[in-house]
């Protein structure tokens, strides 16, 4: 059941799709305490949710911000990241949900100051509150029922299940062609390269440049004649210079956020200044969202949008007065205040919460003009909403990839995420896992991190242990900044080796996708805590380094440097798969409990659980070239174990004609049946009795 409680008068955010009335009682379980929604959590009560963020799966202990930043430092301290997702499941003996639909900058402390007391508190009290509970009283269920209300999760196209390429550093179309090359030549599979802010002219959004990419749509069809899709960044600012028609055509028609005098506001990104496309203005949405035509015509068929926090580097206000202030301090004897005066005032330029709020949007509908501050969650989520509108209108019967940096929920719809600016550290390998399962409750389930990770240099054995849980990830792309070591799996003397691994994601792809897309249509997590399966096993609620991922699999995976092998718990017998590659499955019994597990550097584990089973697809060389027709299962039947199995083009829209579900049985004594509509042969690979 959920509730729904109004206070003031909140701004339309568009992240529910079921019309709730209001309820007119007092909200359950919290009071009113200065200003903040008072809880007193049961004591080791997990709380999970929260989406992007810093830290465990179970976020007690610590406070988080909803203030979507762009701030490459993910650190344990880091309070808030690109997303603002305002939901918590807060367990005990009686579990509930509660999402908080406020687009503004929101904290949640969560027993950080008082151990036991979860504390909400927005800026101010224009809010919509759901509360959410279920008679069965159990956590899948209370997410299911959220996921009901904020709508479907966005189904990507099945090449983007594919591996990817990226790097910001590719600066020409001999770039490309070379990464593409480099991949065949190792015999690794590949289905994306990303193209990165220098594909553009002078860093301005749709445009190529005529120098380094003079014949972009030959490239993006010889591209597509290897199985590769080309996938270009767009960024959320527009550079102010004269004659550019997207600048021109936006200032002409007044879509730029708006200083209070009215005048267009000016920040800084990647072209230097740059105007803010007013993404919550109908209008202004529907002109920006058109605007990916220009690319969409030239062959193009996936995008990534980024600085969408929006991220400013400066704004021309901010940024004059600073300069004013420091030619003033010059010949002064610089004692320590101020010195740090003087740091600050330049570390303080970028993302500064005053220049947040000194613009305005103008989001139509008789809804008056409001400051920028007081809905800033917002933006990255109506800049991927532009591109998903005009997709459904230029587009309306093909799927686009399409995943940004910063959201909210109700993005979800519309795009995925990735996870941002991580380091090359082993303890954002592990920060990405705990984060599956709160994207999931949040409905990101398009989702991956940076793979081997994007700033600072990175290692063979970091590659290897990465790719080898990224391999189960729906989005999985290798991605790094300039400046850092190169990290294509082609360059380091284990390619073999990570190609097999690589390999093996084709292997998988025919149960990920299914998953996936069961996932969406159902509105259920495509990744869980042990806890949400095992929920009367009390320490299955204390693993954090391993995760279910849809209905059959467990993951175990090695995250620590030089480790070769790891412990696992087993909240029920499993089935332990070890593998280096699609030719190798190594299957073993285990019985609930605790082990330690073997893990050479070039293998990985997983494990199957009981009564379920597992198919795998052949090796290919793309997406496009995966043979489903022919699978291969692993099974661990009870008695018997029946796999509901999804499959279509991974083009079209229709998702749900039954043609596209067939199923899998298999029995204890290896007895295979097979039932669907799509011609299939299936055969034993493994199975355990
Ligand atoms: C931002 C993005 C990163 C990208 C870079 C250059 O830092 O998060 O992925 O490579 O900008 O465009």
């Amino acid at each position: 059941m959920i509730r729904k409680y109004t206070f003031g008068n909140p701004f339309p955010t568009e992240a529910v799709v079921k019309e709730i009335p209001a309820s007119q009682g007092t909200l359950p379980c919290f009071s009113m305490k200065d200003g903040s929604l008072v809880l007193t959590m049961e004591k080791d009560a997990p709380v999970y949710g929260l989406g992007e963020q810093v830290r465990g799966i179970n976020k007690r202990g610590w406070l988080y911000t909803s203030n979507c930043t762009d701030d490459p430092h993910h650190l344990e301290t880091t309070h808030s990241l690109y997303g603002a997702h305002n939901f918590l499941l807060i367990g005990g003996s009686e579990p509930f949900g509660i999402f908080i639909d406020y687009p503004g900058r929101l904290t949640f402390d969560i027993g950080y100051t008082q151990k036991d007391t979860l504390r909400i508190t927005p800026e101010d009290w224009d809010l919509d509150i759901y509360v959410i509970q279920e008679e069965d009283g159990l956590l899948p269920s209370i997410v299911r029922s959220f996921r009901q209300l904020i709508g479907r999760s966005y189904i990507p196209p099945k090449w983007a299940f594919g591996y990817g390429q990226s790097r910001w550093g590719y600066k020409n179309e001999a770039d490309v062609r070379e990464v593409a090359a480099k991949y065949k030549e190792a015999g690794i599979p590949l289905d994306a390269i990303y193209l990165d802010i220098d594909y553009m002219e002078r860093y301005e959004d749709f445009t190529v440049s005529e120098e380094k990419f003079p014949d972009l749509p030959a490239l993006a069809a010889d591209m597509k004649k290897e199985g590769i899709h080309l996938v270009p960044i767009i960024d959320a600012g527009v550079k102010i210079e004269d004659g550019y028609s997207v600048y021109e055509e936006g200032k002409a028609a007044g879509y730029f956020c708006k200083e209070e005098d009215g005048t267009d506001f000016v920040g800084a990104v990647w072209p230097g200044r740059a105007h803010f496309p007013d993404m919550l203005n109908p209008a202004a949405r529907r002109w920006f969202g058109l605007k990916y035509k220009f690319l969409l015509d030239q062959g193009i068929d996936g995008f990534w949008n980024d600085m969408n926090e929006p991220a400013i580097f400066y704004s021309e206000k901010r940024l004059n007065k600073v300069f004013d202030e420091v030619a003033s301090m010059k010949g002064q004897n610089l004692d320590l205040d101020k010195n740090d005066h003087l740091l600050g005032l330049v570390n303080t330029l970028a993302n500064n919460p005053e220049d947040y709020r000194s613009f305005y949007h103008q989001p139509g509908g008789g809804l008056p003009r409001v400051r920028h501050d007081k809905v800033h969650n917002l933006y990255g989520y109506n800049m991927t909403r532009a591109a998903g509108e005009a997709f459904e209108e230029l587009e309306p019967d093909k799927r686009i990839l399409m995943f940004s940096r910063s959201s909210y929920i109700g993005m979800h719809r519309y795009g995925g995420i990735w996870q941002g600016d991580n380091l090359s550290w082993w303890s954002h390998l592990l920060m990405n896992v705990k984060m599956m399962p709160s994207l999931s409750m949040c409905g990101f389930l398009y989702t991956g991190a940076d793979l081997a990770g994007f700033g600072a240099d990175t290692t063979e054995d970091l590659v290897m242990r990465w790719l080898q849980f990224g391999i189960f990830t729906p989005l999985m792309r290798n991605h790094s900044a300039m400046g850092t070591r190169e990290q294509e799996a082609y360059r380091f003397s284990n390619a073999k080796a990570l190609g097999q691994i690589i390999g093996l994601r084709y292997c998988l792809l025919p149960y990920l996708y299914s998953e996936y897309m069961k996932a969406a249509l159902n509105d259920d997590m495509l990744f869980q805590p042990l806890s949400f399966a095992y929920p009367d096993d009390a320490l299955a609620a204390q693993v954090e380094d391993q995760i279910l991922l849809g209905e059959s699999l467990m993951l175990a995976p090695v995250y620590q440097q030089n480790a070769t092998g790891r412990y696992v718990y087993l909240p029920e017998d499993m089935l332990c798969v070890t593998t280096s590659g699609p030719e190798d499955f190594r299957c073993q019994k285990m019985t609930a409990g605790h082990h330690y597990v073997p893990v050479a550097e070039e293998e990985l584990i997983f494990f199957v659980r009981k009564g379920h089973l597992l198919p795998l697809a052949e090796a290919a060389k793309n997406v496009e070239e995966l043979d489903a027709s022919h699978l291969h299962v692993i099974a661990y039947p009870a008695d018997t174990c029946c796999y509901t199995l999804y499959d279509d083009d991974g083009y079209g829209k229709d998702y749900e004609d039954p043609s596209h579900l067939s199923a899998i049985d298999v029995t204890a004594d290896g007895g295979v049946r097979y039932e669907g509509s799509q011609e299939r042969t299936i055969d034993i690979c493994f199975i355990c009795s």
